[in-house]
């Protein structure tokens, strides 16, 4: 990769430099080069030198100068080096390079970008994860594109990935569940997953009223704990049904993901682990549960064991992160869970620590946001649910009114709109940093000028157009001509793919995908918009015009991709 071309080049200079006792200081960071805002000072702009007349007490411009003069200079990927005030350093890349990075995406295609950076490295992927008897929630959305998008990311970057639904079938809920079914006289073959849910949130109206609601679900709870037939069955009735809910979101999605050990998984292990607990006295009694206490208070305490013997939440995903950490030998393992268990996952990495099974740096808490729709916050338990599958079905309705081709057949448009609607979700979902809250709005979402999903398929698709219509079969390398303003634009974006993934991957963060794949396309557009491209003025011209068209859609296309979006020929 050119950065770390450059980053190589400067640590020589500088330390031929040293050696040559022109400069004394030389600690150097890993990376030495940033892109300037500002194109004038070059495609890459380094600051060491301000760094070091800082510590020395000496003119910045000078060092600047002395690290500039010991540069290896025999390379064809610089064109020239600037010094500029107050002391950096600049680097503006060569013709040659810019066509270069062409020809590799030429040659390479969908390979184009990925790196085996992670070779020999694994990665666990917690993600999407909803729960039984309750609804696939916007939060479990966010989760499932989030997840998904960093489990393709990792994977293109050369980890071995593994993907695990850590679906929630087990819990108190069940005991709230089957205590209502029970109190309603539900006939089993009736219940389906809107009387389930309308059953929860029944449940939690009277609780309010009536204490002693609560007692009766933890009744059927321990039940369904200690392997009683009719809770199990019930239960197993519940899981089932749900099941088959989430296949029909994530076919809609198009997502599937490796494995699925669920909570009850867990269950036996899950005791294992509080004898373990016990054995390295890590936890005490208080009020008849087992709870760990934090050295030196620094986390709240967790609860292992209730009162009544039941098993928790922190318990069951102890076990998960031992027999994770036992069974794959991970390098990494990432939890793509909402904001709201930041503490309770903080508690759970150092507990793990405190078993001594792994450090606590291993485990990385991606925490989304929320979503939020006209101010409202979407929760189960109000009963004020938002249908994730209605509000799937609704993008691609609104699709629909989007597509521009008119000579398309009823069935063309309907998948053409599955495909907008669904990538539109997706997109406007990893296009913001994932940490914040993010809004739901249609007219952002779909809009066809702005910063969406729809724009960048349709970018694609204008690209695929002019290479039909130049009879384009298979990318020729192409050379280096004189190139203008738009056409320099695109080139000095194309490199810089590589460099984005690696970031990407690396603070996991789709949305730098996103913002450069949105970049790219507004590049694209305002060439197309102004310049000739299969009636170019000279075959060269064409040719070169041809190649970049094929760089930007093939880009397009692998940017997408991982992103979990598909590509369409027309729209
Ligand atoms: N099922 C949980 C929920 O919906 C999320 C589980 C996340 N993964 C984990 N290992 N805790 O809140």
């Amino acid at each position: 990769m050119i950065e770390e071309k450059i980053n190589n080049l400067i640590k020589q200079g500088i330390e031929s430099a040293r050696d040559d006792g022109k400069i004394t200081e030389f600690e150097i960071s890993e990376i030495l080069v940033e892109h300037p805002a500002q194109e004038n000072f070059g495609d890459y702009s380094c600051a060491i030198a301000m760094k070091f007349a800082k510590i020395a007490k000496t003119n910045p411009m000078e060092i600047a100068k002395i690290i500039v003069d010991y540069l290896p200079k025999n390379n064809d990927f610089i064109k020239k080096i600037e010094i500029a005030k107050p002391g950096f350093i600049n680097f503006f890349v060569s013709e040659q390079f810019l066509v270069e990075e062409v020809n590799k995406v030429i040659i390479q295609g969908h390979k184009y970008g990925s790196s085996d950076i992670g070779k020999n490295k694994t990665v666990i992927i917690d993600y999407s994860s909803p729960n039984i008897a309750k609804s696939f929630g916007i939060g479990h959305l966010r989760s499932t594109i989030i997840g998904q998008a960093i489990y393709n990311i990792y994977k293109f970057l050369g980890w071995k990935c593994i993907g695990d639904n850590y679906l929630g079938d087990w819990g108190t809920q069940f005991g709230k569940l089957i205590y209502q079914i029970k109190k309603d006289k539900i006939l089993l073959k009736d219940l389906t997953i809107e009387k389930l849910e309308k059953l929860y949130v029944k449940f939690h109206k009277n609780a309010e009223k009536n204490l002693e609601i609560e007692q009766g679900a933890r009744d059927w709870f321990k039940k369904l704990e200690q392997g009683d037939k009719e809770a199990k069955k019930i239960w197993q009735i519940c899981v089932n049904i749900s099941l088959k809910e989430f296949e029909k979101i994530y076919k809609l999605l198009d997502v599937k993901i490796d494995y699925c050990f669920a909570e009850s998984f867990y269950l036996k292990m899950s005791r294992e682990i509080i004898d373990e607990a016990i054995d390295k006295k890590l936890v005490v009694k208080s009020e008849g549960a087992l709870i760990i206490k934090y050295p030196k208070n620094e986390l709240p305490v967790a609860m292992l064991l209730k009162s009544d013997s039941a098993t928790t939440y922190f318990a069951r995903n102890l076990a998960q992160a031992k027999y994770r950490l036992e069974k794959y030998n991970p390098d990494l393992i990432v939890y793509e869970v909402g904001v709201d268990q930041t503490l309770f996952l903080k508690q759970l990495f150092s507990a793990v620590e405190l078993f001594g099974w792994a450090k606590k740096e291993k485990f990385v808490h991606i925490a989304h946001g929320l979503v939020r729709w006209k101010d409202k916050k979407f929760s189960t338990r109000k009963g004020d649910t938002i249908h994730l599958e209605q509000v799937l079905n609704q993008a691609i309705v609104k699709a629909k009114k989007i597509i521009k081709n008119k000579n398309l057949s009823e069935k063309e448009k309907q998948k053409i709109a599955e495909t907008v609607g669904i990538g539109a979700v997706k997109y406007n979902d990893l296009s913001q940093y994932h940490n914040i809250d993010i809004v739901f709005d249609w007219d952002k979402i779909l809009n066809l000028k702005g910063n969406s999903c729809p724009y960048i398929q349709y970018t694609f698709t204008r690209c695929q157009s002019v290479l039909e219509k130049a009879k384009f079969r298979k990318a020729k390398k192409t050379k280096i001509i004189e190139f203008n303003q738009e056409e320099n634009a695109i080139l000095r974006t194309i490199y810089k793919f590589p460099e984005i993934i690696e970031k990407a991957g690396e603070s996991f963060s789709p949305n730098l995908i996103c913002n450069f794949v949105f970049d790219l396309s507004q590049k694209y557009n305002a060439f197309y918009d102004k310049h000739k491209i299969i009636k170019a003025d000279t075959i060269e011209q064409k040719e070169f015009r041809i190649a970049l068209t094929f760089a930007t859609s093939q880009i397009i296309k692998n940017s997408l991709n991982l992103l979990g979006i598909s590509t369409l020929k027309k729209m």
